[in-house]
């Protein structure tokens, strides 16, 4: 099998998770998902960014110790795994002995190469964004993020990022699709092209960090630490980790791009150590018109959401709705309209009208067809013939193009109902009747593998009333048995009054 590696950004615990965060990792779910139906090896990575000035503060403010409280936040996003129905393989946390083993590692070979020495940083700081920012891009007192700066000034170590600009413009050129989309990637080249200036990768103000290997009176600046999991998690440095690493994608928020595709990859080369295959940046949302944000209290809490509508919905929408890299809104109107129209009125109307005909007009019984029209066999191969489009819209992380292919086949089902009418025939010609509804058995099985990676619950349900076990894409030629008893239909997607 083809190994597959692909990692959400680990998030910070200074605050629970709203939907931006659920947003980055449905994604990667949705992708992990597909390639493990598609036959790969699937490494999907989740977990949190534990340490650093941010978090130090968030627990002070608290009044806990900074161990109990990422203890505690930690186990919030472990837990919205199981609420967002995600598949992750591994959950990294950056206080656990093994990630700090790597990332001492990493630094030792960054030292080892000459990569770092000892420094005096004086500048601006936002702990909101644990970043540093230059004279020139603060604006009225702010960085450009909006965050307040402070001014630091103390001793460092720094990374010779300076040195690193030519190799990795080279590596960029010839390897295009390193960074995705190309827009994103046109940015960070033109970044890179005005020259990048040495990196400070300590802090002695801070205790709330890795220490710095030979000299404990600092701590690793937190980027330096963060990034660092995604290789902890493969076991780094110890042989093996090459394996999926090979293959990793890294799934960002446009935010966190530059410390993706400019200080980890320099790091990364000046470990020695290969890069990652690509790091794919996706849009923002913003809710009702406006930026999520605690003071304006306009944050979406996915548990909340997940308690009212189910993880599905909350899946479909923001997976469906958002064209995959772009900029977003989140109405509540647009949500409830998605589920009403694309889950209750399409698919769960396919779903339901087929199976509920055939629960109480044909013994609950998969019936056995007659020969099959031309039209027959369009609709039987139709998923089939979209698989190497599926294939590609995920390669390509065109997200919201596979579930619009997808939902183009169920309601091409749903007109195939319309125009043959198999309850109209049950008296008139029920062996025409019988391949209808088969034909829309199969469909119906095939179309439930293929929203798996979107809608796994409401694909198991499917397919267990077909009594149908899910195991891999070809399952999708491997057509469905007459004679299976189905079970009593049971409703798949609510409606709600807007
Ligand atoms: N801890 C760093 C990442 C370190 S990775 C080595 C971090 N954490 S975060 O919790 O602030 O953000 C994690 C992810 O959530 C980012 O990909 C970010 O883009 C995403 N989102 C946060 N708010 C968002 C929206 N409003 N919309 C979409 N995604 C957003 O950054």
């Amino acid at each position: 099998m083809k190994p597959f590696y692909i990692t959400t950004p680990i998030y910070y615990v200074n605050d629970k998770a709203h939907i931006g965060h659920a947003y980055t990792s449905l994604a990667c779910d949705m992708i992990a998902r597909f390639k493990r139906l598609d036959g790969f090896d699937v490494k999907f990575l989740t977990g949190t960014d534990e340490h650093g000035q941010k978090i130090e503060k968030a627990a002070a403010a608290k009044n806990i110790e900074p161990q109990n409280f990422v203890d505690n936040v930690s186990k919030l996003f472990q837990d919205l795994s199981q609420t967002l129905n995600l598949t992750n393989d591994d959950f990294i946390r950056t206080t656990e002995p093994r990630h700090k083993q790597a990332v001492q590692h990493l630094w030792k070979q960054l030292v080892d190469s000459g990569n770092i020495y000892l420094g005096e940083y004086a500048g601006w700081y936002a702990v909101r964004d644990e970043a540093f920012y230059q004279e020139d891009e603060i604006i009225d007192g702010y960085a450009p993020t909006g965050a307040v700066v402070e001014w630091i000034s103390e001793p460092s170590y720094f990374f010779k990022l300076s040195a690193w600009a030519e190799p990795l413009l080279e590596y960029y050129t010839k390897h295009p699709d390193a960074i995705l989309p190309e827009s994103r990637r046109n940015e960070v080249l033109r970044f890179i092209e005005g020259g990048l200036n040495d990196l400070s990768i300590s802090r002695r103000t801070l205790k709330w960090g890795i220490p710095v290997p030979g000299d404990p009176d600092h701590v690793m600046y937190v980027w330096l630490d963060a990034l660092t999991n995604y290789l902890a998690a493969l076991g780094y440095p110890n042989d093996g980790y090459q394996k999926y690493w090979e293959q990793s994608i890294h799934m960002v928020g446009k935010d966190i791009l530059r410390f993706h595709s400019v200080y980890w990859p320099a790091f990364l080369m000046a470990a020695n150590v290969s890069l990652p295959k690509t790091v794919f940046a996706h849009g923002w949302w913003t809710v009702e018109g406006e930026k999520m944000s605690k003071s304006i209290g306009n944050t979406i809490d996915p548990v909340e959401m997940v308690n009212t509508y189910g993880s599905d919905a909350l899946r479909y929408f923001l997976l469906r709705d958002l064209s995959f890299g772009q900029d977003g809104d989140f109405s509540k109107a647009m949500f409830i309209n998605r589920l009403n129209t694309d889950l209750a009125n399409t698919y769960g109307n396919l779903c339901q009208r087929v199976l509920s005909f055939i629960y109480k007009n044909v013994d609950a019984t998969i019936p056995t067809p007659g020969e099959f029209t031309e039209e027959d066999k369009r609709m039987l191969n139709m998923p089939l013939e979209m698989l190497p489009n599926l294939r590609k819209a995920i390669d390509k992380f065109y997200l919201h193009r596979y579930v619009e292919a997808v939902w183009q086949i169920i309601g091409e089902g749903n007109r195939y109902v319309d125009a043959q009418k198999p309850w109209g025939l049950k008296n008139v010609d029920p062996s025409r009747m019988n391949t209808v509804l088969y034909v829309l058995c199969d469909l119906i099985r095939q179309i439930a593998i293929l929203t798996q990676p979107i809608l796994p619950v409401a694909s198991s349900k499917i397919l267990a009333m077909l009594s149908v076990e899910i195991s891999d894409l070809s399952m999708l030629e491997v057509a469905l048995k007459p004679g299976l008893i189905i079970t009593e239909p049971q409703p798949l997607f609510a409606k709600y009054i807007q």
